[in-house]
């Protein structure tokens, strides 16, 4: 081998997986065109917009600082690369109560907003691209059971209804010590996500618990944080093109069909 052959070689082994690994995608994928709504189907034109509220940024930075990603993703991947679509609650519900089979697949959009996607290295944890929306369907069950029991209305629970941002500050600082089914689980605890403070009068509305004459409450980035996971949501009207189960969606109504015109017509000649 000579040693112009040799450097060639080595040029080539080098520029192949650049140009398959980073060149072709990032073309490929740097100006991706919008979802735009379908009149027909979605009964709206437009493009569309995940709605994102929340300490979004800050939040989103946090989650990064804090090795989140290690073990949780926000990635619903679509059918061909996983089966991330049939999990439910990951991305969409299965039989959510407005609008059917919610399920479809991450899109960019959804990270509109935030310095950088916080799709995730590993899956250690469970996914938590639509976590927000599984607190707010917990807390819909959680009182429902609990009206049940006490014998009242859900709208007349007040202090005793269910309270998701309570919760995800419980699980922030320590899930093993707070919360029911996670008696073994294998997410750090935070504590520097509170702090320490003596009760006056009836104390904080947000602390995560007391101990003699002292009460443990979230701090700015506990808050930023908490916020930011409230708001992981997949729902949104989506338009019905991004659904993984089309035919299973409730919403929009589905068209009427168009065959049954010619058939009368038919009829009338015979
Ligand atoms: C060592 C890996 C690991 C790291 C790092 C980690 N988690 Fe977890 N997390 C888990 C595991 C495992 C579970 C499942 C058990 C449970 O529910 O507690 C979990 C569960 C959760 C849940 C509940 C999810 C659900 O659907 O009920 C939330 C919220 C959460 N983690 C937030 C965080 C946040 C925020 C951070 C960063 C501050 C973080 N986790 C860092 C492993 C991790």
């Amino acid at each position: 081998m000579t040693v112009k052959t040799f450097f060639y070689g080595l040029s080539a082994s080098f520029a192949i997986p650049w140009l398959i690994m980073v060149a072709i995608p990032y073309g490929s994928m740097s100006s991706m065109p919008n979802v735009e709504y379908d009149e027909n189907k979605d009964e709206k034109t437009g493009t569309f917009q995940p709605l994102h509220s929340g300490r979004l940024g800050i939040g989103s930075m946090i989650y990064a600082q804090e090795g989140c990603t290690m073990c949780h993703s926000q990635l619903t991947r679509p059918t061909y690369a996983g089966n991330d679509v049939f999990r439910d609650g990951q991305g969409g519900f299965k039989a959510d109560p407005e609008r059917g089979d919610t399920r479809r697949i991450t899109n960019y959009m959804d990270f509109d907003g935030e310095d950088m996607a916080n799709i995730g290295e590993t899956r250690i944890g469970p996914d938590l691209g639509n976590f927000g929306s599984r607190v707010s369907s917990k807390t819909v069950e959680e009182n429902a059971v609990l009206a049940k029991e006490l014998g009242v209305d859900v709208s007349e629970l007040g202090d005793n209804a269910f309270n998701g941002e309570l919760y995800v500050y419980q699980h922030l600082f320590d899930p093993r010590k707070f919360i029911v089914n996670a008696k073994k689980s294998n997410c750090p605890k935070n504590p520097r996500f509170f702090e320490k403070k003596k009760i006056y009068g009836q104390g904080a509305v947000d602390a995560v618990f007391e101990k003699d004459g002292y009460q443990y409450v979230p701090n700015d980035r506990g808050r930023a944080i908490a916020s930011y996971l409230l708001n992981l949501k997949r729902d949104g009207d989506v338009p019905v093109s991004m659904i993984y189960n089309k035919a299973k969606l409730l919403k929009p109504a589905p068209a009427p069909k168009k065959e049954e015109k010619p058939k009368e017509g038919a009829e009338e000649a015979k």
